[in-house]
């Protein structure tokens, strides 16, 4: 067996997909060194979402960038379908990279606007080595699932796309591959109302630590958290447009 067959074995049932295990991120700054993520730990289970929400600062970015090995750890493990992925390199990354990917929220600022939709999803896709005929299918149904015309997407470029309704259909897009695929989510944002929209479990982040985590009515209906509680406080209709889901 192949390195990248064994990082796709399918991990044991129950077992998480993907694990952060006492990650911890330091940066030098002037002046001393601050903490970004500080002994954080955390496992995602396939084909569930799990929010991660926190204020600017809080070290979403800094966790996902080493959940994602764009960025070394100081100290801790991250462990992909039961193997420690922390410091694998070469071609065994590159299937790491294959398997576990990053949404960027801001459409505008991940796109190079030089390159029209079809260019930048055959740069991204060529990257994988798939043959032409293959690559061209692939984008047209890529672009079929977020709701585009393939035949005039791909000769768009970025700022001739909206950005709220890419917003918008990439929310809906990650329901659908989840529910037709198993994708397995992450997803980081400041809205607590967005996260618990979306997520199955929310992790709360505030200087770097995970202040509350639980499934989403759990944070919703009984925050421990004062910092939880502030951020529910900023949606008040939350409850109201999901009380359907209240347990009784
Ligand atoms: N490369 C870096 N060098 C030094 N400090 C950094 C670096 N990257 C992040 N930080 C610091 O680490 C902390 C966490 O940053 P991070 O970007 O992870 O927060 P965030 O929760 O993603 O914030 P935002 O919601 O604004 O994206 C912040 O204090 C930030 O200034
Ligand atoms: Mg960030």
């Amino acid at each position: 067996m192949s390195d990248l067959d064994s990082l796709k074995e399918r991990p044991a049932t129950g077992q998480p997909v993907l694990s952060a295990t006492h990650v911890t991120k330091q940066f030098r700054v002037s002046g001393g060194q601050i903490t970004a993520v500080d002994d954080v730990s955390v496992d995602f289970h396939a084909g569930k979402v799990l929010a991660v929400v926190g204020e600017s600062g809080s070290g979403k970015s800094t966790l996902a960038r080493m959940l994602l090995r764009l960025m070394p750890v100081t100290s801790g493990t991250i462990t992909y379908n039961g193997k420690d992925v922390t410091h694998i390199k070469g071609s065994e990354l590159r299937g790491y990279w294959r398997d576990v990917q990053a949404v960027f929220q801001d459409p505008f600022s991940s796109f190079n606007q030089f390159y029209s939709v079809g260019q930048t999803l055959r740069r991204g896709m060529g990257a994988q080595g798939l043959e032409e005929e293959t690559l061209d299918q692939l984008i047209e149904t890529c672009l079929g699932y977020v709701g585009l015309k393939p035949a005039d997407a791909v000769h768009k470029y970025p700022h001739q796309l909206s950005g709220a309704s890419l917003r918008v259909s990439a929310l809906n897009v990650l329901q659908d591959l989840r529910a037709n695929l198993g994708l397995t989510v992450l997803f980081i944002t400041h809205d607590i109302g967005q996260a618990c929209y979306l997520a199955d479990e929310v992790v709360v982040m505030e200087h770097g630590l995970i202040v509350e985590r639980g499934t989403t009515d759990a944070v919703i209906f009984e925050p421990k958290n004062d910092y939880t509680k502030r951020l529910l406080a900023d949606v008040p209709d939350l409850k109201g447009s999901l009380k359907v889901r209240k347990p009784s």
